[in-house]
């Protein structure tokens, strides 16, 4: 597998580079921003306007789930659930000083020729009365990354992921900003992680790898171009872990608040539109391809994610690289598929590669859906993004903090509190 990871290397190579050449420059400049007439979540493909919620949900969000599965992220395999096994394997009931029980479980999967898994991190205030409220998000390093806490067994390393090869009891706490774990604990709340990459690494689509081969028999008969990319094989696993949650007492599996940042936060998105159980979606910088319009030719574009990184998403999408308007949604869409669910969309001021007034805007103009389905939408705001550090909306909410691409103290007390008015 030697070959796999001198792959992996040259793909991260490639990546910085093609982003700091001139060649990748995108528009950063909104004067240079082309106007894009938007796609009708309440119109059907056959000019039936979307009146009434039943249409909405017998035939209008049908359509729109099938054309990305079709032609963004490739299909949702199904799951045989007796193909699923889970162990407890290590419990500390004083994490924190006393305040919170971790758990290591492993989800384990059966398939031809592979037996993947998954470690999760799960964190639960000890101090609960009865099953609490969590938020499940991927980290990007392992779960030894999210705390200083030694306790947090070391990540194993599979095959072309981005641990391979590192020391990685160097790498202990090194995401540790972006994981307030004893906030959330004192807020009530359960948090559970897991690395993203031992469900498909983050470097191709090779079928061998990760829980590809589980896939295999429902892919059979499907269209090669909509076979599932990595960000829903991502999502499914975040489904899985849901699943597990199930089996948890200590958590209420019907308040699991689905959260991500960037690459994770598109494949939240993806989750939540997929797998109506995650009862809240947070999407951290998620940027093209997650919360921005495709359609708005500012930061990043399809264009660029064709070239460097295309196996996030399925072989069909490639097609529309060049022209962004030919897509026949945009990602406002993507958004309208979690109504009538709480979403929260964030944005960082100096983030532009993501597009925050792309994604503001794809919020806003996911609201006519959320009203039609009886709730206050983004309450009633104009199409104008907020001033920085001043959160808007209502069951569609919406910040643009100040600083760069990553997840802080200001994000996460957000997100507590739209979880405390939805969840608690
Ligand atoms: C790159 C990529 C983004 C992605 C980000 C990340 O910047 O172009 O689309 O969101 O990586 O996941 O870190």
């Amino acid at each position: 597998m030697k070959n796999l990871f001198i792959v992996s290397v040259l793909a991260a190579c490639a990546w910085t580079a093609a982003v700091c050449s001139d060649e990748w420059k995108e528009n950063e400049d909104e004067s240079k921003v082309v106007s894009y007439p938007l796609p009708d979540p309440l119109l059907c493909q056959d000019g039936t306007p979307v009146t009434t919620p039943e249409l909405w949900t017998e035939k209008r969000r049908g359509e729109i789930l099938e054309m990305f599965r079709m032609q963004m992220y490739g299909m949702m395999p199904d799951y045989d659930k007796s193909k699923f096994r889970w162990e407890t394997l290590r419990v500390n009931p004083v994490a924190l000083n006393g305040k919170a029980v971790f758990k290591e479980i492993r989800i384990w999967f059966d398939a031809p020729n592979a037996r993947p898994k998954v470690d999760i991190l799960v964190c639960i205030p000890r101090s609960a009365a009865g099953p609490v409220p969590a938020f499940l998000g991927f980290n990007f390093y392992g779960n030894h990354a999210v705390s200083d806490d030694r306790w947090i067994s070391l990540a194993d390393c599979p095959d072309g992921t981005r641990v391979q090869g590192k020391d990685l009891e160097t790498q202990r706490g090194r995401s540790k900003t972006r994981w307030p774990i004893e906030t959330i604990i004192d807020r009530g709340y359960a948090l559970v992680t897991a690395y993203y990459e031992e469900i498909v690494p983050d470097c191709n689509n090779e079928r061998s790898l990760g829980v590809y081969p589980l896939f295999a028999s429902f892919e059979e008969n499907l269209p090669e171009p909509s076979r599932a990319g990595a960000i829903t094989a991502w999502a499914w696993g975040l489904s899985r872990i849901l699943d597990c949650l199930e089996n948890i007492p200590e958590i209420d599996a019907k308040r699991v608040a689905v959260m991500g940042h960037s690459r994770l936060g598109k494949t939240a998105l993806w989750a939540g539109a997929n797998d109506p159980r995650f009862a809240l979606v947070i999407s951290n910088d998620s940027g093209c391809g997650g919360a921005a319009l495709s359609r708005r030719n500012f930061g990043e574009t399809p264009e660029f994610m064709d070239q460097v990184i295309p196996y996030w998403f399925c072989q069909y999408y490639s097609r529309y690289a060049k022209d962004p308007t030919q897509i026949p949604f945009d990602q406002h869409e993507l958004i309208t598929l979690i109504a009538p669910r709480p979403v929260y969309v964030a944005s960082a001021d100096e983030d532009l590669w993501a597009d925050p007034k792309g994604e503001f805007l794809s919020a806003w103009n996911a609201d006519p859906v959320y009203r039609l389905l009886g709730t206050a939408g983004i309450g009633g705001i104009a199409d104008v993004p907020p001033e920085t550090n001043v959160p808007v909306g209502e069951v569609i909410r919406y910040h643009r903090r100040s600083g760069k691409h990553d997840v802080t103290d200001f994000d996460w007390n957000e997100y507590l509190n739209f979880a405390d008015k939805y969840m608690k």
